[in-house]
């Protein structure tokens, strides 16, 4: 017996070019936002940085090999943009777009399909230099760089999105400062997140079909007293909301706008802006992990923060298992969160772009044997499935992460990886969760 998924459901993994290329001063590719922070002594556990990585930029040929050994149907990956436009504006670098067009041919000769995100979080250091995310500018710069990528590949990528977790880009770059650049403020975590909202709409109408992967989360207040409820408001206004609303309806949730009365008047959010915004994407991405559980009631939150306007909000634990991010593992949180997209925002295709575990792993005679990831995996897609069967338009889903890579701040400590990486000698192990993965792709479908 199988729990089948609807022919053609798109099967894929996902990568990020920071987390994965290394190369990061060949070719012409000049430093992003990331190669200045993870070079900032304290940014990064144990320093670590993107320089290598995974090396995936000299050893792609061998990984699109892997990718086949797994069946995958498609591949999300990223463009950085320093390596395709190095000053941030101006004519591309041809070696850039050289490397991209022989990793679109690789994949397209092993018949997999491409799917390119233009932004996830790589700013070129002389567009930060020049006031970065909070700055408007900066979403005019994206939408140049999109028709430059989108000119270059457009004829072999029938998939584009634009951002990859834009929350994270404004709120956790410019407001709790615990990614790049660093900044704490969250009047300027609000005014970047508004920019690359911007810089979404005004892409689009360069690139056309294209779509946005957001990071949603599934939130409920601890209990049922009315602080909580209140917190669970809140946070889902910040994480969820003030992200879909503009997207998807046209305009900003009028509680968390008040909420942020505080931090910031709006007044950066010009007439059309919204309109702009709310251009009808090809699709939705949904960046799945976890649940956030919330009460009222706890210190207030001022200074750096990714919470801006939220006020007195505490993240609560459940003594639920958890990941190796300390991520409560909640399952029926995706089926919450992809049903809740089909009930109260306007019908457009779904994928989930990213789901995925870190666990520690360890290679036992030549093996990595990891039954927390695939145990992961199975519930994910049987909430997959289980939206499919309630009607959700859910066409496709991306494990995160195709190898274990470069996770942020966490440096190499956090393994999320279907693949395992030997970072001191660049070997690739398959993890048993990789051949359990085959298999699902192969049958289309779950054991039941
Ligand atoms: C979100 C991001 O898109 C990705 O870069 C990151 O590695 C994973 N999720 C895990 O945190």
């Amino acid at each position: 017996m199988t729990i089948a998924f609807p022919p053609g459901f798109l099967w894929g993994a996902a990568t990020a070019a920071y987390q994965i290329e290394g190369a990061a001063t060949e070719d012409g590719r000049t430093p992003s936002i990331w190669d200045t922070f993870s070079h900032t002594p304290g940014r990064t556990v144990g320093g670590d940085t993107g320089d290598v990585a995974c090396d995936h930029y000299h050893r792609f040929r061998d990984d699109v090999k892997l990718m086949a050994d797994l069946g995958l149907r498609s591949y999300r990956f990223s463009l950085s943009w320093p390596r395709i436009q190095p000053r941030g504006s101006g004519p591309a670098s041809q070696r850039g777009l050289d490397f991209y067009r022989g990793l679109v041919d690789e994949l397209l000769d092993n018949g997999i399909e491409p799917w390119v995100t233009l932004y996830h979080w790589d700013l070129p250091q002389e567009l930060e230099d020049a006031g970065g995310w909070p700055a408007r500018d900066t979403a005019l710069r994206f939408a140049d760089y999109a028709a430059l990528a989108h000119e270059a590949l457009g004829d072999r990528v029938r998939f584009w999105t634009t951002f990859n977790e834009p929350w994270c880009s404004a709120f956790l770059g410019y407001g709790s400062g615990v990614h790049a650049p660093g900044r704490t403020d969250g009047a300027e975590a609000v005014r970047a997140a508004h920019h690359l909202l911007l810089g979404h709409g005004l892409a689009l109408r360069s690139v056309g079909q294209a779509g946005i992967t957001l990071n949603l989360y599934a939130v409920s207040p601890a209990s049922q007293a009315p602080a909580d409820v209140d917190a669970a408001r809140r946070i889902d206004g910040l994480a969820n909301r003030f992200f879909l609303d503009p997207l998807l309806r046209g305009a900003y949730p009028a509680d968390v706008v008040s909420d942020l009365a505080d931090v910031t008047d709006m007044s950066h959010v010009r007439d059309g802006d919204l309109a702009i915004i709310s251009t009808p994407p090809a699709m939705l991405g949904v960046n799945y992990y976890s649940r956030h559980v919330v009460a009222g009631g706890g210190a207030s939150s001022s200074g750096a923060t990714s919470w801006p306007g939220s006020g007195d909000v505490r993240f609560v634990t459940r003594g639920v298992p958890v990941t190796d991010m300390n991520w409560e593992i909640d399952a029926p949180g995706l089926v919450e969160t992809l049903t809740r997209l089909r009930d109260e925002y306007p019908a457009v295709p779904l994928y989930v772009t990213e789901n995925g575990a870190a666990f520690v792993d360890a290679v036992v005679d030549g093996e990595v044997v990891d039954p927390d990831r695939v145990a992961y995996f199975d519930a994910h897609l049987r909430a997959c499935h289980q939206a499919i069967t309630a009607g959700v338009p859910l066409r496709g889903y991306f494990a995160w992460s195709l190898m274990d890579n470069f996770e942020w701040a966490w440096g190499y400590t956090k393994r999320f990886g279907l693949i395992h990486v030997d970072y001191a000698t660049q070997l690739r192990t398959p993890k048993s969760s990789a051949r359990w993965y085959a298999e699902v792709i192969r049958r289309n479908g779950l054991a039941a």
